[in-house]
């Protein structure tokens, strides 16, 4: 770590808000709903997201999308993400968003999800750059929240637009800027770019109106991904994505700068605790159950005989039934045995130089979030 550049553990301050320490969890469609989010603050994420929702929805008061934006009363601080076709919308949403009990705001400008590029929306802005100075100084007006972007390298190898959306985004008076070190074409098919990032950040910082807080992302999947992304790019803090799948523990790795996988005792008594937010949450419900294999399936990585258990908790009816998997599995092995070292890691399982991307796991039905936006206000206008 450069000399004089300040430990992920201690705390920022993001515009106002004073952030505890510098390891957050991204917004994660269908992803960090209130249950995860819970289990990730408690075990160190400094601050989380509801995952992005669509300006146009939130026009439409979309019920689904208003549903999103639930906080617990034990969640700590929470912020909330949106995406938008014109800046005028995003700055409406976010008006409406500002009444809402988030304690900070982020623009998606990074989304590759084609639906939502084509509308416009998430990466789509970065083909149209005055439309992010628009939103972004619109946005500014509409809120005094704290305000930030995250976005992507550019669209493509050959129109590489960091710098561009770096100033534009810190000339608008942003408080802080997410780099996904990819382009939108890249989805996950290649290594995320810390050059990239750091150039990112270098100009931000540069153009930045007043203290401004940068964010490096991309393949953070333990404590020497997130050090070498600190250390190699200068960001302030990180946001973690997939590494968080299955692994919350990663905050708390963070937090203690070293890896220190979960003994088996303490995995199961986290995964219960999931399971119980998850039905104080969504109730005794059928959805709850359908909404927790996709966890079920990632906690399970790297730990012996997780076929078997998976063919289970992957078809579960019902959170008790959850439970009772969990349970069972726990007691058929020592509680101090330990994950295989690198099973979150995406290049563990398709090869170093990894296309894996979870989305392609989850069940689809009841992925609410990326390529939401036109079924949304179709549901809306109805
Ligand atoms: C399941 C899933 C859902 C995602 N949803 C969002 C989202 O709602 N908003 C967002 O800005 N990025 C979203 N992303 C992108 C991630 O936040 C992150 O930028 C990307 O995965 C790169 O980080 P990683 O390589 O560490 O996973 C999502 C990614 C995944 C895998």
């Amino acid at each position: 770590m450069p000399e004089n550049q300040s430990s992920l553990s201690e705390p920022i301050m993001l515009g106002r808000l004073s952030v505890p320490n510098r390891v957050w969890l991204a917004p994660l469609a269908g992803v960090s709903d209130v249950p995860f989010r819970r289990i990730c603050q408690e075990l160190g994420a400094g601050l989380t997201y509801v995952e992005m929702l669509s300006a146009v929805a939130i026009q439409y008061h979309n019920k689904r999308t208003l549903d999103m934006c639930q906080r617990h009363a034990d969640e700590p601080l929470l912020g909330v993400q949106v995406t938008g076709p014109t800046a005028d919308g995003v700055a409406d949403a976010i008006g409406f968003l500002s009444e809402l009990p988030f304690d900070t705001i982020d623009i998606n400008m990074g989304c590759s999800v084609r639906k939502v590029v084509k509308s416009g929306s998430g990466s789509g802005i970065l083909s149209e750059p005055e439309r992010i100075t628009a939103t972004v100084e619109a946005a500014r007006a509409a809120t005094t929240l704290p305000l930030t972007v995250k976005t992507r390298l550019g669209m493509t190898r050959r129109s590489i637009t960091i710098d561009d959306t770096a100033r534009r985004v810190a000339e608008a008076g942003a408080d802080g800027f997410t780099i996904h070190g990819r382009t939108r074409d890249e989805r996950y098919g290649t290594r995320a770019d810390l050059d990239g990032i750091a150039q990112g950040i270098g100009t931000v910082r540069a153009h930045a109106q007043h203290p401004l807080v940068t964010i490096g992302n991309g393949d953070l999947f333990d404590w020497a991904s997130i050090q070498k992304m600190h250390s190699e790019t200068g960001c302030d803090a990180v946001m973690i994505s997939r590494g968080a799948l299955g692994n919350p523990w990663i905050f708390r790795e963070a937090q203690q700068q070293q890896t220190v996988h979960p003994r088996l005792d303490e995995w199961a008594e986290v995964v219960l605790r999931h399971l119980d937010y998850q039905e104080a949450h969504y109730g005794n419900t059928h959805l709850a159950a359908i909404m927790m294999r996709k966890h079920l399936l990632w906690y399970i990585k790297g730990y012996p005989c997780n076929k078997e258990l998976g063919a289970k908790v992957g078809y579960i009816e019902s959170v008790e039934e959850g439970r009772q998997h969990i349970r069972q599995y726990a007691s058929e092995f020592p509680g101090d045995i330990i994950r295989f070292e690198g099973a979150h890691r995406a290049d563990s399982r398709f090869g170093t130089n990894s296309k894996y991307d979870p989305k392609y796991e989850m069940d689809r039905t009841h992925d609410r979030g990326v390529g939401h936006l036109d079924k949304e206000v179709a549901t809306a206008q109805e």
